[in-house]
């Protein structure tokens, strides 16, 4: 069962969503709210999966409630979907920017109301899912060796080439950003295991680009809000792709079900591969994206592979912007490092310098 959260000045509102979505009463316990303060009360003793929520109410407004809930980490990942009327602009924005994860017109249909619900459940339980293995990963990669063969380099290798064939000028981009990554992590003392799986899967980091439409992705300009809304996007629907349940593949899986209930989710390959594509663009202040995550909450491949990526952004031209010189790019890391980047992997990676740049030079096909 997942536990829904209606909160609503109106009794009668409240009421009526509840009789909307009776007949997911086998799936759903649905909990409602009159006030912001009740709403948060009951976070305290229930873990909600999601909150959808009224912004206009006489006390404390919706508002008030999507910042309350990002002060502590036992509700920041609470996907909140806040109803809005159809002219409210500015409020939507508003809304997005304090960390709504979705918007639904007032008034809703039943579809719209279900189909939004499901999918913010879905990112709910995909985070749920990648904090709980992130916690039990360490043990269980150190219980079993890496076995890999070719053609499972082969097939990730591929995959990851896949996901950056329209971003043309990023190049090798995800090639480097997994040497980069690999470096970074031999200098924090990962294990063998952790270091390889790194340097494998930190390649598929921004897989989910492939779901990012071109006019968004090759935009030669600044985003606007709607088109930046959209390509953050791009790390839930890498993760997607990398744990979802092959329902095709039943007939090969059935077997193997019985003895493990989820032996999509884990092999540590693709929790890995999940993680970063999940985590890559949190920030150590709390302030990044999708899940708003702090500090050690980010799992260190996330961590480790934020600083690959930017270093690489920032010497590589995009679309958008030209390279930035070495010492530029890494003046820009001694700033993040504090804010956006781990200060203790800046610490750790001093002596670095030299060999990113020649990782750029030798992996470089511009
Ligand atoms: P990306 O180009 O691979 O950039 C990865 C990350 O490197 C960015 O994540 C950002 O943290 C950092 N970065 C890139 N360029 C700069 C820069 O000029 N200055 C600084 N300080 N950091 C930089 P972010 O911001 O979450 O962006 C994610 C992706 O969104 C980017 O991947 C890129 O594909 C796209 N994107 C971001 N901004 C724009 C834009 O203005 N126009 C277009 N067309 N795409 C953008
Ligand atoms: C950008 O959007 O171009 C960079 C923003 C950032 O520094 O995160
Ligand atoms: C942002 O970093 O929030 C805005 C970046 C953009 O609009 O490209
Ligand atoms: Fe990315
Ligand atoms: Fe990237």
């Amino acid at each position: 069962m997942q536990n829904l959260l209606f909160v609503d000045d109106e009794n009668n509102y409240l009421k009526a969503m509840e009789r909307m979505l009776h007949k997911q009463k086998a799936l759903w316990n649905i909990f409602s709210a009159q006030s912001v303060d009740q709403a948060l009360a009951l976070t305290r003793t229930i873990a909600f999966d999601v909150i959808i929520s009224d912004v206009n109410m006489p006390e404390k407004s919706g508002f008030d409630l999507l910042k309350s809930l990002q002060k502590a980490r036992s509700t920041r990942t609470i996907p909140v979907i806040i109803l809005t009327a159809n002219s409210e602009g500015d409020l939507k924005r508003k809304a997005l920017e304090l960390g709504a994860t979705d918007l639904l017109n007032k008034p809703v249909s039943y579809e719209d109301l279900v189909a939004r619900i499901t999918s913010a459940l879905r990112l709910k339980s995909y985070q749920d899912e990648l904090i709980y293995h992130n916690l039990s990963l360490e043990t269980k990669v150190k219980e079993r060796t890496l076995q890999l063969d070719h053609l499972h380099q082969d097939l990730i290798w591929r995959l990851a080439k896949a996901g950056e064939l329209r971003d043309e000028e990023t190049g090798d981009h995800v090639v480097r950003v997994g040497h980069y990554s690999r470096i970074i992590a031999q200098n924090l003392n990962l294990s063998q295991e952790e270091i390889d799986l790194i340097f494998l899967t930190a390649p598929l980091h921004d897989l989910g680009k492939i779901g990012i439409p071109d006019a968004i992705l090759l935009k030669k300009n600044k985003l606007t809000k709607t088109e930046w809304t959209a390509m953050k996007t791009h790390c839930k629907i890498g993760a997607d792709i990398l744990l979802e349940k092959p329902k095709g593949m039943k007939a090969f899986y059935a077997l193997k079900e019985e003895e493990n209930p989820l032996p999509w989710i884990q092999d540590p390959l693709k929790t890995y591969a999940a993680i970063i594509a999940m985590t890559h663009h949190e920030k150590w202040d709390g302030s990044g994206y999708p899940g708003g995550l702090k500090k050690k909450e980010i799992p260190i491949q996330g961590r480790i592979v934020a600083f690959a990526d930017v270093y690489d952004a920032l010497r590589s031209k995009r679309p958008y912007k030209d390279a930035c010189s070495a010492e530029h790019t890494w003046r820009t890391l001694e700033q993040a490092a504090g804010s956006h980047l781990d200060p203790d992997i800046f610490e750790s990676i001093q002596t670095l310098q030299p060999e990113f740049e020649s990782i750029l030079a030798r992996y470089n096909d511009l």
